[in-house]
């Protein structure tokens, strides 16, 4: 019994920790944004610190309904992605923006 329970709690708290991440990778994020480091994209880091405290505009952002405040020179880039995750639905969107701002 103890370790049916044990079992669960581990499974329930991966499901809980990994939506927004899963989201990230599982629509292909993470080949052009690192956690730290600016690669093709911006760091999480850099994206989490533009958008802190502004939860709201970075689902917004992602929704395709607000410009780009990171590297206005490359949104279109990043435009193009947001036909992977514009239509999901919101509480998925909160997860993965919650994700983005757990980098800063
Ligand atoms: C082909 C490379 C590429 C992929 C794939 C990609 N991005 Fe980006 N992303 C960029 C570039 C380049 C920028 C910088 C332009 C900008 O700020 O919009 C950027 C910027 C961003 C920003 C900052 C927006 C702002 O206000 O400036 C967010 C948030 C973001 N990406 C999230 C995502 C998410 C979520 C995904 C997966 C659905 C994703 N990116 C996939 C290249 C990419």
């Amino acid at each position: 019994m103890r370790k049916l329970l044990a079992v669960m709690l581990i499974a329930g708290g991966m499901t809980f920790a990994a939506d927004g991440a899963a989201i990230f990778k599982s629509k292909g994020c993470a080949s052009c944004h690192q956690p730290a480091a600016d690669t093709v994209g911006p760091g999480l880091k850099k994206i989490a610190q533009a958008y802190a405290g502004k939860e709201g505009e970075l689902v917004k952002f992602l929704k395709g309904e607000a410009p780009a405040i990171v590297d206005p020179a490359k949104e279109a880039i990043m435009k193009a992605q947001l036909t992977m995750v514009k239509n999901l639905p919101e509480d998925q969107l909160k997860a993965l923006a919650d994700f983005i701002l757990s980098h800063k």
